[in-house]
């Protein structure tokens, strides 16, 4: 992988910030865009124009054949069996929102059990609490280094546990679930397993036949894609049988004052006009991500996070929490003679060097208890970090005290 040349396929990585040149760790929150999905987005704006699904002349037909083919690169990209099975949202907590509730509705009861973990985004446990059911959450116990494994996944079932939805990486701890094994073991219970991949598509081969998740959901803002789009994966037979949560636009075939004819799966879930920009720029996120290889992406980020853990290893005002994850994610605190150093004092010290990271909880609240630590700075590698970045990064941090980030705000 040619780092130097993939990264002159990212205008942005040309600006500065606080008049330092940009270095972008904050891939877990979003990533920065490559030339193609630009020039894809634009393409839409300056040639195509039209809405999609609704129009009878060449230009809405361009749009239809460039909004249905993205659904086809979809289906290839995370290995799905049928295009059907691709609705598209505005993203992975859209995505999960709506299965909570389109689940909840048809297969679940009053006293059924959602499996999740200590974790989990906000976006995998809040939709199930708010069910109009009566649903209760319980969380699957982690090991020491936060983990899920398949020994306290499987104590954690019970006859009432009926869906399990968690996130295939973590995105604070980038710890990798067995995905695969859980939901082999949850078909042998008859429990549905919904799976958040906001995290794992942009770095990782999906399969979701292989995988045999019941629901997958991801963000293409994630991956180099336009914001406010992404996928929620179906098995076709569940979609065929789920009432969608938003009705009108174009997602009825037909309907009269009695009755209400929904048009075939995946077009009745897509009510309103969609983001057709972000479906076309998606399909060129895709195609680049594809293009580069996730085994390629995952190997470089895995050796950045290698190399970084080497550079502070004799560094004895850090904290590092997730040193055994396989991915680009580095969890860590600051301390200055033994007292931890506020994570978003650090992370505006770091802002001041150029360095952008995200401090805080990371929008998984219940993770603190488990850490026993209130916030965490994290950074976050993607394809286009580099080893220099990794130095500037490491020289930033040998200058943390508190007293240096303090007196930024001053
Ligand atoms: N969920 C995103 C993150 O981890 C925003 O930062």
């Amino acid at each position: 992988m040619d780092v130097a040349k993939i990264r002159e396929d990212f205008p942005i990585l040309k600006r500065t910030m606080c008049q330092k040149p940009l270095i972008y760790f904050d891939n877990s929150a979003t990533t920065l865009k490559p030339q193609p999905v630009i020039d894809a987005v634009m393409n839409y704006y300056m040639y195509l124009g039209a809405n999609a699904h609704r129009g009878d002349y060449e230009m809405s037909g361009q749009v239809d054949a460039h909004f249905e083919g993205a659904r086809i690169t979809a289906q290839k990209f995370i290995n799905a069996k049928y295009p059907e099975e691709i609705v598209f949202t505005s993203g992975s907590s859209m995505g999960l929102n709506e299965i909570a509730i389109m689940v909840s509705k048809k297969y679940l009861s009053d006293g059924d059990v959602v499996l999740s973990c200590e974790s989990e985004h906000a976006s995998s446990v809040l939709p199930w609490r708010k069910s109009e059911k009566d649903i209760h959450v319980e969380y699957i116990p982690l090991d020491d280094e936060g983990k899920i494994t398949m020994e306290n996944f499987k104590k954690a079932i019970h006859d009432k546990v009926k869906v399990v939805c968690i996130a295939q990486v973590s995105n604070v701890l980038g710890f990798c679930a067995p995905v695969k094994e859980m939901a082999k073991y949850c078909h042998q219970h008859n429990i549905l397993i919904v799976v958040d991949g906001a995290q794992s598509t942009p770095h990782i081969q999906i399969d979701v036949q292989d995988l045999d998740v019941d629901f997958f959901v991801m963000s293409a803002h994630k991956m180099c894609g336009p914001t406010g789009v992404g996928i929620l994966y179906g098995k076709k037979k569940y979609l065929d049988e789920l009432d969608p949560v938003f009705y009108g636009g174009e997602s009825n075939a037909r309907f009269d004052k009695c009755n209400i004819l929904l048009k075939e799966t995946p077009l009745k879930f897509e009510s309103g006009t969609q983001p057709i920009e972000g479906v076309i720029g998606m399909k060129a996120a895709m195609d680049y991500i594809s293009q580069i290889g996730q085994e390629n992406i995952h190997q470089h980020e895995v050796e950045l996070k290698q190399y970084f853990l080497s550079q502070v290893k004799d560094m004895e005002n850090i904290q590092i929490y997730n040193s055994n994850a396989q991915s680009g994610i580095v969890t860590f605190n600051m301390f200055d003679h033994g007292k931890m150093i506020f994570s978003q004092d650090v992370a505006s010290f770091l802002n001041t060097k150029g360095i952008a990271v995200r401090s805080g909880t990371h929008c998984a609240k219940l993770l603190p208890d488990v850490l026993h630590v209130n916030s965490t700075i994290r950074a976050s590698f993607y394809f286009y970090n580099t080893k220099e970045e990794v130095d500037a990064f490491v020289s930033a941090l040998k200058e943390v005290t508190l007293a240096n980030c303090v007196d930024i705000f001053f």
